[in-house]
């Protein structure tokens, strides 16, 4: 199966207006809000990538992997129903919603719905963001990554390479295991790391070191729960820090990730998370399902 991007992301909240001012006044992405009341965020030439819905709990809905094109797709499918896993095909209104072209959807063993996709709808009007921040990595790298709680990392991790044709990047210890599908380090890691599973946070990359400072400064004027301070990771190398979202889930803002290349990229174990920084403050963990 051939991969290519977390193209978009679907989170539920009870409060769509919260995450508007979050999106807009903090990170910098653009919302806007269809008739069905769900919010469509904003960071490149996508209409979307993390889209917002309104509902009766806080966390992740599913998580788009864009795959290149329509026989792509097909493959996919035929790939699935010979692994004897169930997927449902979306029907033309569904993919209209999304707005794909192609979407197949299935669950992976960490209980994250899961959509297929090709074709997204592009914006030709240029990004601008909401706030004097210059923009977002994203292209052929796709949003950025998520991290997922979960007892069941390495099935999850065996899925994602068996199935939709991961490859590992690197391990942390028994806690963590981080995946790429491109030159990204890691678009997805499983962590049986703490209480609660599901979505543990977002990584949105920023283009700019003082972007990533900036809105740092925000957060904190706007005394917005941090997770982890500023600081840098062993493994992508991203300059970061935590900040929590209005579902409890924290969103990553950072700068400066590595990139792979899987001719010459050879799997390490990591002897700790950071190089330097990331202090960890305790934040009450919201119950997802
Ligand atoms: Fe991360």
């Amino acid at each position: 199966m051939q991969v290519i991007a977390l193209g978009y992301v679907g989170v539920e909240t009870k409060d769509t207006q919260r995450w508007i001012s979050f999106a807009e006044e903090i990170l910098g992405l653009r919302a806007t809000e269809t008739q069905d009341g769900t919010v469509l965020l904003r960071m490149d030439d996508r209409v979307y990538r993390i889209a917002v819905h309104p509902g009766n709990r806080e966390g992740l809905a599913y998580l788009g992997w864009e795959l290149p094109n329509a026989p792509a797709l097909e493959q996919a499918a035929e790939e699935l129903a010979q692994l004897g896993i169930t997927f449902e095909r979306d029907t033309d209104e569904e993919c209209a919603r999304r707005q794909v072209r192609g979407l197949l959807r299935f669950v992976d063993p960490a209980g994250s719905p899961l959509e297929l996709f090709y074709g997204q709808q592009f914006n030709s009007v240029p990004f601008l963001p909401t706030r004097p921040v210059s923009g977002f990595v994203t292209g052929q790298l796709g949003i950025g990554h998520v991290v997922i709680r979960t007892p069941e990392a390495q099935a999850a991790a065996d899925f994602y390479t068996n199935v939709l044709g991961f490859r590992i990047s690197d391990y942390f210890a028994d806690r963590f295991i981080f995946l790429h599908c491109n030159a990204r380090h890691h678009s997805i890691a499983f962590g049986s790391m703490g209480p609660g599973r599901g979505l543990s946070h977002i990584m949105l990359e920023a283009k700019s070191l003082d972007d990533v400072g900036l809105t740092y400064d925000l957060v904190r004027e706007r005394q917005i729960p941090i997770g982890m301070e500023l600081g840098r990771h062993s493994n992508d190398w991203m300059y970061s820090f935590y900040m929590q979202s209005p579902s409890g889930f924290q969103i990553e803002y950072g700068y400066g990730g590595r990139l792979v290349d899987d001719a010459t990229w050879t799997v390490t174990q990591l002897d700790r998370p950071s190089i330097w920084g990331h202090q960890w403050h305790e934040l009450p963990v919201q119950a997802q399902a």
